[in-house]
């Protein structure tokens, strides 16, 4: 299969062109196929959610498992009432605040959805994202867009096109290029379908700014206890995910000690002959001595780290990096969304100096 990539991001060509070249992508959703598009966290990977076919079709293309359920893409608040049985005041709230934005939540399912979207479970996982060409792709694509990340399943996702075409070509008629995305990581994930909230995945809107709008939230304790072996509830988060080719370690504690292990544990790499690896940051990238030296974004602003971590993965992939050492983020704000895909991505190998 051909894959056109569809540039969306050139002023010249004018926005009532950009707007016609996504309507034609809705076009094909509507026809049972498959676009990539941009939001503002990844690419996502959309088809019709409520048709069965369409939404069969993103797990061949990603080699997903069928049992890991997709999120539906809406473009209005009154489209959420079609989907789900019954949405909680507390949620309504939230979606006031934070919709259209990285925030997805979890509620039972109404009729309408087919239970090949939702991998078999009677739960719908909903979110409306805050990206102008996404909105418009899902209101001409008929309302409704499952879409997972736009990566091959296990592989990081995807922040850009180029990203999306390395996975995805040859797979699918179209990718929609609107340029780099703005976040880097996914939507933060609320589940409402048990009697208190509760956060399955942890993203761009945290713990404390949920809670200043409903009050008590819990974190799924598959997440917190940063230990492989308790499985967290959302399906998608149990798998060995968003994970280089390479081997990563995680460098946790003061900065000089983190240098100074990571130059160790480097060193002993390059000697015995391998290619390395690693992940630092503007403010430390000087002061490695061995191997590729990337530099992630600034400490002085986490969204900057959040928003490069899976092309630095990538371009390690490429330059078929062996292993890679790599500092660790604070646990504040977003620090724990870039720590919980970071320790995944790792397969939770981290050492603490
Ligand atoms: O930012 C995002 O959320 C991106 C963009 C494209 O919107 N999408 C995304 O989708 O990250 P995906 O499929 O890569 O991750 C969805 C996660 C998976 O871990 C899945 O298991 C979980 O959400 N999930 C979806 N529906 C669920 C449900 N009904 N119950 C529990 N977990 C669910
Ligand atoms: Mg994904």
């Amino acid at each position: 299969m051909e894959t056109a990539i569809v540039n969306i991001t050139d002023d010249r060509q004018g926005i009532e062109a950009i707007r016609e070249k996504i309507r034609a992508a809705g076009r094909i959703i509507r026809q049972g196929g498959l676009v990539a598009f941009p939001t503002e966290t990844v690419y996502g990977l959309g088809a019709d959610a409520l048709n069965p076919l369409a939404s069969g079709k993103i797990y061949e293309a990603k080699g997903r498992p069928s049992d890991n359920p997709l999120i539906v893409h809406i473009s209005n608040m009154e489209d959420l009432d079609r989907i789900v049985k019954k949405a909680p005041e507390q949620a309504k709230k939230l979606a006031e605040k934070f919709w259209p934005g990285p925030l997805t939540m979890i509620f039972e399912k109404s009729d309408i959805v087919p239970l090949e979207t939702t991998g078999g479970l009677q739960t719908v996982a909903v979110r409306m994202p805050n990206h102008p060409a996404a909105l418009l792709l899902i209101q001409s694509g008929g309302g409704f867009i499952a879409a997972p990340s736009a990566n091959t399943s296990g592989r990081p996702s995807p922040t850009r096109a180029e990203h999306v075409a390395e996975d995805m070509r040859g797979r699918i008629p179209m990718i929609l290029d609107g340029g780099p995305v703005g976040i880097g990581i996914e939507s933060t994930i609320v589940d409402f379908s048990e009697e208190i909230p509760m956060i399955l995945r942890p993203g761009y809107i945290t713990a404390e700014m949920i809670q200043e709008v409903i009050g008590e939230i819990r974190m799924d304790p598959g997440l917190a206890a940063e230990d492989a072996k308790i499985h967290p509830k959302a399906p998608g988060m149990k798998y060995r995910h968003y994970a280089p080719k390479a081997d990563l370690i995680l460098v946790s504690g003061a900065k000089e000690k983190v240098q100074e292990k990571i130059n160790e544990l480097a060193e002993k790499a390059a000697e015995e002959g391998k290619t390395v690896g690693i992940i630092g940051t503007e403010e430390t990238k000087d002061g490695y001595r061995y191997g590729v030296v990337k530099s992630i974004g600034t400490r002085k602003d986490e969204t900057s780290i959040a928003r490069h971590l899976y092309g630095i993965l990538r371009e390690f992939d490429q330059m078929d990096v062996e292993i890679i050492y790599s500092e660790s983020f604070s646990l504040s704000g977003i620090g724990q969304a870039i720590r919980n895909r970071m320790l995944k991505a790792a397969g939770h190998q981290m050492i603490e100096v």
